[in-house]
């Protein structure tokens, strides 16, 4: 199977932790395009969703899904996202799509976080994928510094020769060269350094189940 192939097996497989009657949390990424392309079969079943991203909610209204601000709605009962990375714990890195932001509300905001990915995506240690972090632009030489203290790099994000610019109004750095083995502590300790709005470490938010894609079907892993 291809890995697009395993991103539609695990896309259409997030449809049994939709729950029938409540507004569902939608991620960002090729997986979660695959989620939101099979969401149309339940829409008249959900009120709607609440988007992690411009892109997502672009994709949900054009296919007539209702999408609500997160400030509309109270506590969401499942969010379905992908990961750019994930551990044996659960612990993910994401942010390849520069949605971490919105992302880690949205999860923070529903019980249960279920991580769709293909097969490639779970690894030993976090840190091999260069992490994204959602920075405040003033901050990003200072926190490039702090970055290289840690045995990292780290790179502004560049999009058609310019800092990409998130849908926050902010930058990404791209960190290569962590092993992150502590994913909590790891998370913690970045998320107080002045100028960082989102580190893409899901440690505090970490999934509660993942489907994997695997040549032999979805393998389900409960955190
Ligand atoms: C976007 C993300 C995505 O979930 C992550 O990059 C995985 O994307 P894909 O499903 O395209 O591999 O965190 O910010």
């Amino acid at each position: 199977m291809t890995q697009d192939e395993l991103k539609t097996l695990v896309g259409q497989a997030a449809l049994s932790y939709v729950v029938p009657g409540q507004i569902v949390g939608v991620g960002t990424g090729s997986t979660v395009n695959k989620f939101i392309d099979a969401l149309v079969t339940m829409k008249d079943q959900i009120p709607g969703a609440v988007s992690s991203s411009v892109a997502s909610t672009e994709r949900l209204q054009a296919l007539g899904i209702r999408v609500f601000e997160a400030n509309e709605v109270g506590e969401l009962a499942v969010y379905i996202d992908g990961a750019d990375e994930i551990d044996a714990g659960g612990h993910m890195v994401k942010g390849g799509g520069a949605a971490l932001t919105r992302e880690k509300i949205v999860a923070a905001q529903s019980k249960s976080f279920v991580c769709i990915a293909d097969e490639s995506k779970l690894v030993q240690v976090l840190g091999a994928f260069p992490l994204p972090v959602e920075v405040i632009p003033m901050a990003s030489a200072r926190l490039q510094r702090q970055f290289a203290a840690l045995g990292g790099q780290a790179l502004v994000r560049m999009k058609d020769g310019v800092p990409l610019v998130t849908d926050n109004g902010q930058y990404i750095l791209d960190v290569t060269g962590l092993k992150i083995g502590d994913a909590l502590a790891f998370e913690s300790q970045v998320n107080q350094w002045p100028g960082v709005v989102t580190v893409g470490v899901f440690a505090h938010q970490k999934a509660s189940v993942c489907l994997l894609g695997t040549a032999s079907g979805v393998r389900t892993l409960n955190f």
